[in-house]
C-alpha cells in the first residue's frame, strides 16, 4: 500500500510537471488523481482491507499525498495563468509609434456655398427665406402666375408631368403666389425662395434637366422700378465685387410688367470682351420685373394699393461665374478631383 501511494505521488508529480501545459490539461490531471472517481480516492476506499494499526499510518500518507498534489496543482495553476496572460498581452500589443490614419473631413458643395452666399446677402437686406414644394400643381406653377392653359410661354418651360395637373415645378416663381396667399392681403412681403426646378432640357455644358433657382419677391406700398434696380445692383456688387456694373434689357415674362433681363459686367474681363462673355463684355444673370397686376389680384392683393417687384436667378450660373467654371456638369458629376478644390 505504501508503495502504491509512493508510486501514485510520483506519477502525479510527473503529470503535473511535464504533461499539463494548459489550464484545461491541468484540470484533467486533477480529476484523474483527486476527483471523486480518481486514483487517490480509490486508494482510500481500499483502506478497509487494512488492519486497524496500519490504517492511521496509511491514512496519514494518503493525506500527505493529497496535500502535496494539491499544492503542486495550485503552483502549476498560477504559473500557467501568468503564461496565458503574457501571451495575450503579447498578441494584443500595439505600436503607438505607427503613424495615425488621416481623417478626411468633408466640406460644402460649391453650389451650396454659392446658395448660402446669395441667402446671406438677401437676409442682410431683411428678406425672409421661404420654401415651396418641388412637386407642384399646374395652378401655382403656371396659372397663378398669369400663364393660363393655352399660353404660348408655357412651351419655353416644357416639363415633367405627373398627372394633367401636377408636375415637377419648372421655376421657383410659384412660391410667389404661395407666399402672398399665406399673408393677410396687402401686407408687406420681402422674401427669397431658393430651390430645385425641373425642365425637359438636354444635359450639356450649359443645361441640366434639374437646376437651382432663387426667386425674390418684394411687395409694399409704393414699391417702384427704382427699388428693383437699386436692390439688384447692390446684390450684384456684393456677389461679384464692388466694381460690377449692371445693365437692364427689356424682356418679357407673363408674371411681370414691365419685365427686364439683368446683365452684369463680365466677371472675367470686366467689360473688355473675352471668351466667357463671348466678346460682349456682359453676362446675363437674372430675370426680373414689376409684379403683374393680375398676379397680385389672383392671390388676394390689390394692385391699386400695393405694388412689387420680383426676380429669379439660376444658382448654377452664378457659381460658374464666381468660380470660373466652363461646364455646368462639373457641379453634378461628383468628381472629387473637382470638388476638393473648394
Ligand atoms: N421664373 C423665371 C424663369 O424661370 C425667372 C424669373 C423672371 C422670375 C422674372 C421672376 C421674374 O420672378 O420676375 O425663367
Amino acid at each position: 500500500m505504501e508503495q502504491q501511494i509512493q508510486e501514485l505521488r510520483e506519477r502525479a508529480n510527473d503529470a503535473i510537471k511535464n504533461s499539463a501545459s494548459t489550464l484545461k490539461e491541468l484540470d484533467e490531471v486533477r480529476v484523474k488523481f483527486l476527483g471523486k472517481k480518481g486514483e487517490l480516492t480509490a486508494l482510500l476506499r481500499g483502506m478497509n482491507q487494512l488492519t486497524a494499526d496500519e490504517r492511521p499510518k496509511v491514512g496519514k500518507l494518503v493525506n500527505e499525498a493529497r496535500a502535496e498534489i494539491e499544492q503542486l496543482i495550485a503552483e502549476k495553476n498560477s504559473e500557467l495563468k501568468a503564461k496565458e496572460l503574457e501571451t495575450k498581452l503579447a498578441s494584443e500589443k500595439i505600436d503607438v509609434t505607427l503613424p495615425g490614419r488621416k481623417v478626411h473631413a468633408g466640406h460644402l458643395h460649391p453650389l451650396t456655398l454659392t446658395l448660402n452666399r446669395v441667402k446671406e446677402i438677401f437676409i442682410s437686406m431683411g428678406y425672409t427665406v421661404e420654401e415651396g414644394p418641388e412637386v407642384e400643381t399646374d395652378y401655382y406653377n403656371f396659372e397663378a402666375l398669369n400663364l393660363p392653359k393655352d399660353h404660348p410661354a408655357r412651351d419655353m418651360q416644357d416639363s415633367f408631368y405627373i398627372t394633367e395637373d401636377i408636375l415637377l415645378r419648372t421655376q421657383t416663381s410659384p412660391v410667389q403666389a404661395r407666399t402672398m396667399q399665406s399673408h393677410e392681403p396687402n401686407t408687406p412681403i420681402r422674401m427669397i425662395a431658393p430651390g430645385r426646378v425641373y425642365r425637359r432640357d438636354d444635359y450639356d455644358a450649359s443645361h441640366s434637366p434639374m437646376f437651382t433657382q432663387v426667386e425674390g419677391l418684394v411687395i409694399d406700398k409704393g414699391i417702384s422700378f427704382a427699388d428693383l434696380k437699386g436692390t439688384l445692383e447692390d446684390f450684384s456688387k456684393k456677389i461679384f465685387g464692388e466694381k460690377t456694373k449692371i445693365r437692364l434689357r427689356p424682356s418679357f415674362f407673363p408674371f411681370t410688367e414691365p419685365s427686364t433681363e439683368i446683365d452684369v459686367s463680365c466677371v472675367m474681363c470686366h467689360g473688355e470682351g473675352c471668351k466667357v462673355c463671348q466678346g460682349s463684355g456682359w453676362l446675363e444673370i437674372l430675370g426680373a420685373g414689376m409684379v403683374h397686376p393680375n398676379v397680385l389680384k389672383m392671390s388676394g392683393y390689390n394692385p391699386e394699393e400695393v405694388s412689387g417687384f420680383a426676380f429669379g436667378m439660376g444658382i448654377e450660373r452664378i457659381a460658374m461665374l464666381t468660380y470660373g467654371l466652363d461646364d455646368m456638369r462639373l457641379l453634378y458629376d461628383n468628381d472629387v478631383r473637382f470638388l476638393n478644390q473648394f
